[in-house]
């Protein structure tokens, strides 16, 4: 993983908002300002679309992705291909990894492991690979940021974040922590301000990242959110100012919906998209 990601000329970086502008282009880690954190897509296309339309007003330099593109939705090929046309910046989230044959299932219930199988089967060859080579964690040094899918520690188990007792238990890793790290998972907007000794868990929309804490940001779901607020979630974070903001926007859920009825997969994977849970 290489810090020196994009490059863009200056009067480029803030003259347009243009979603994946910086894909082929060479400029430092360090010149990342704006950034969009999303994550847990989940083959929902309708609420990814939804979600970089919103982003076109936001002036972002670079995407960050926490993770399972794939699971639950009809259209994980072509969540994949969108992911990807945005940016590379993505880790490995326990669907993924379950789709890519780099983890065993065979314990989830009959539906989940029937997704998966059929995720597996829609993929093309070449996102079934880039799939396969997504890490578990990326760090971006410059700006204080790693980017998991669950929790820092142990990554490959996937354990999720989403309460303050579940935070409490990062506290003896503190020092191994990153500035801020940028978890899905859970599906919840979530963060936990820690110290060495304290967990302080800020239930702000917006709010500022203050210098002598480290943060976990549990950043939502675009495809599927887990709190009775059916729109899609997605995060900026402006590493010049520090402020971080939580944001949902309305998707087309009655498409999105449709195409998981007439693949015939478990109805409430559908149905519950609606109530957002
Ligand atoms: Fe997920």
């Amino acid at each position: 993983m290489t810090s020196v990601l994009v490059a863009e000329p200056q009067e480029e970086k803030y003259g347009s908002s243009r979603p994946g502008r910086n894909k082929n282009l060479e400029v430092c880690e360090a010149n990342w300002m704006r950034i969009g954190i999303f994550s847990d897509i989940h083959g929902n296309l309708e609420a990814l679309s939804a979600v970089m339309a919103a982003f076109e007003t936001e002036k972002i330099d670079t995407f960050l992705c926490c993770g399972d593109v794939v699971g639950y939705g009809a259209s994980p090929n072509e969540c994949v291909d969108l992911v990807r046309s945005v940016t590379e910046e993505v880790v490995l989230g326990n669907h993924d990894a379950a789709v890519a044959g780099l983890m065993d299932y065979s314990y989830y219930y009959d539906a989940a492991r029937k997704v998966l199988d059929l995720h597996a089967e829609m993929l093309t060859v070449d996102n079934m690979a880039w799939l396969k080579a997504l890490p578990y964690n990326r760090r971006y040094p410059d700006s204080g940021i790693k980017l998991c899918h669950g929790s820092p520690v142990n990554e490959k188990e996937f354990e999720y974040i989403f309460a303050p007792e579940q935070a409490y238990a990062l506290l003896p890793y503190y020092e191994a922590l990153d500035q801020v790290t940028f978890i899905g998972h859970s599906h919840l907007c979530r963060v936990f301000a820690l110290t060495d000794t304290t967990v302080e868990e800020i239930s702000h929309k917006r709010f500022v990242l203050e210098q002598g804490r480290k943060y976990i940001i549990s950043v939502g779901s675009v495809g599927q959110p887990r709190d009775y607020d059916n729109r899609a979630s997605y995060t900026t974070y402006d590493t010049e100012t520090r402020q971080f903001h939580f944001k949902r926007v309305e998707y087309d859920i009655e498409t999105s919906a449709s195409k998981i009825f007439e693949a015939q997969l478990e109805r409430n994977f559908g149905n519950r998209l609606f109530i957002g849970v």
